[in-house]
């Protein structure tokens, strides 16, 4: 085995405040090797016993993700160390490191190591204190790229579910821009009782989605029937509020689309369970449902339909107001109410306004 000579280990940075005594101790338990240019220096998901110093070349640290793409987690040169978790368990590699070019490294083993605790405590505690200090910064590496890759996911999601959207609105003028608002409305709900209904940032997400998606189980009403200029005959009436059911039935095998469902389903039942498809009532109808009523609604007052002039805010909140208990839940009602009155919702459909002029609501009967 090649051992390291004292002052090569004092060429090293990692070494290079330690005394000749320590390093006399160190040389005894380290080795020195050279590794070829592309060779695989540690390997992904193998077991481990060796801590790694590179006396000189240039080693990538890579993790695979599950979708097969490799990151490269950082480049180390000269005086840089990896491997450093073989010192404190037997776990298998977390990454993988290859040789970018032909490169020295000087080796320690765990049990090499185990042997340097027992006899100079403070010197391998000194090693310990440097390897910490990089374990925290690759730790923190690692939340932050799987956080990037989290919102690549999640922009991925919005952008599909706003094509499929996108399809739904150009086939009804009068759709345009209402799935935006009850989006934007819904998810304001959703945040003003998040603490109260512990909802999290993925419980936003999903109304956010679900909101988006609510009606595309319109998109099995006939045109005849979706774009009628007035009032609907009762079969008509049965025929669009399939749409729920439809929309479920459209997205049901998206397996990243499964928590949204709750909004498609039951966007349109009441709270007194008269509503449909499923004439749930209260609390058996999902937080999600409950909330999306209320900003449909909401929307569909507002806004101009060929038959029916819009209302404004304050008179279609009271009529929603004055439907809490029966058709909307007044948890729901409240927290809009106070959104509403602190101007958030105004500010909210502000900010929608400098995207599209053309407000229209969706809904032949209302809130169909
Ligand atoms: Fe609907």
């Amino acid at each position: 085995m090649n051992r390291p000579g004292i002052e090569e280990l004092r060429s090293i940075q990692f070494f290079s405040v330690m005394s000749r005594r320590d390093l006399r101790m160190i040389a005894r338990f380290a080795s020195v090797k050279t590794h070829r240019k592309g060779e695989y220096i540690i390997r992904e998901d193998t077991a481990a016993d060796t801590f790694y110093i590179i006396r000189n070349g240039k080693v990538a640290i890579t993790k695979k993700f599950e979708d097969g793409e490799e990151m490269v987690l950082a480049m180390q040169y000269d005086g840089e160390f990896f491997g450093e978790m073989a010192l404190l368990d037997e776990g298998l590699r977390s990454a993988s490191a290859v040789a970018l070019e032909s490169t020295v490294l000087l080796e320690i083993s765990r049990r090499d190591f185990a042997v340097l605790l027992k006899k100079a405590p403070l010197l391998a505690y000194a090693m310990m204190r440097e390897l910490s200090v990089r374990l925290r910064g690759t730790g923190a590496l690692m939340v932050s790229e799987l956080q990037r890759k989290n919102r690549e996911l999640k922009q991925a999601y919005r952008e599909t579910v706003n094509a499929v959207v996108n399809t739904l609105e150009a086939r009804d003028p009068y759709t345009r821009g209402h799935t935006d608002r009850v989006t934007k409305i819904a998810v304001s709900i959703a945040k003003s009782i998040a603490e109260e209904k512990e909802l999290d940032e993925e419980d936003l997400f999903t109304i956010e989605i679900g909101a988006l998606l609510h009606d595309v189980g319109k998109i099995g009403v006939p045109d005849a029937i979706l774009l009628k200029p007035g009032p609907l005959e009762a079969e008509e009436t049965r025929e669009i509020q399939e749409h729920p059911a439809t929309g479920k039935h459209i997205l049901g095998n998206i397996a990243y689309l499964k928590e949204a469902l709750s909004c498609v389903l039951h966007h349109h039942e009441r709270f007194d369970g008269q509503g449909y498809p499923e004439k749930i009532a209260g609390e058996a109808i999902p937080l999600h449902g409950r909330i999306i009523s209320v900003a449909d609604a909401f929307d569909a007052m507002t806004h101009d339909r060929p038959y029916r002039k819009k209302m404004d805010h304050q008179s279609a909140f009271q009529e929603i107001e004055e439907n809490a208990g029966k058709q909307f839940d007044p948890q729901i009602v409240k927290a809009f109410r106070e959104l509403l009155n602190s101007g958030v919702i105004a500010q909210v459909l502000a900010s929608l306004e400098t995207n599209s002029n053309d407000p229209k609501t969706d809904s032949a009967a209302g809130i169909a």
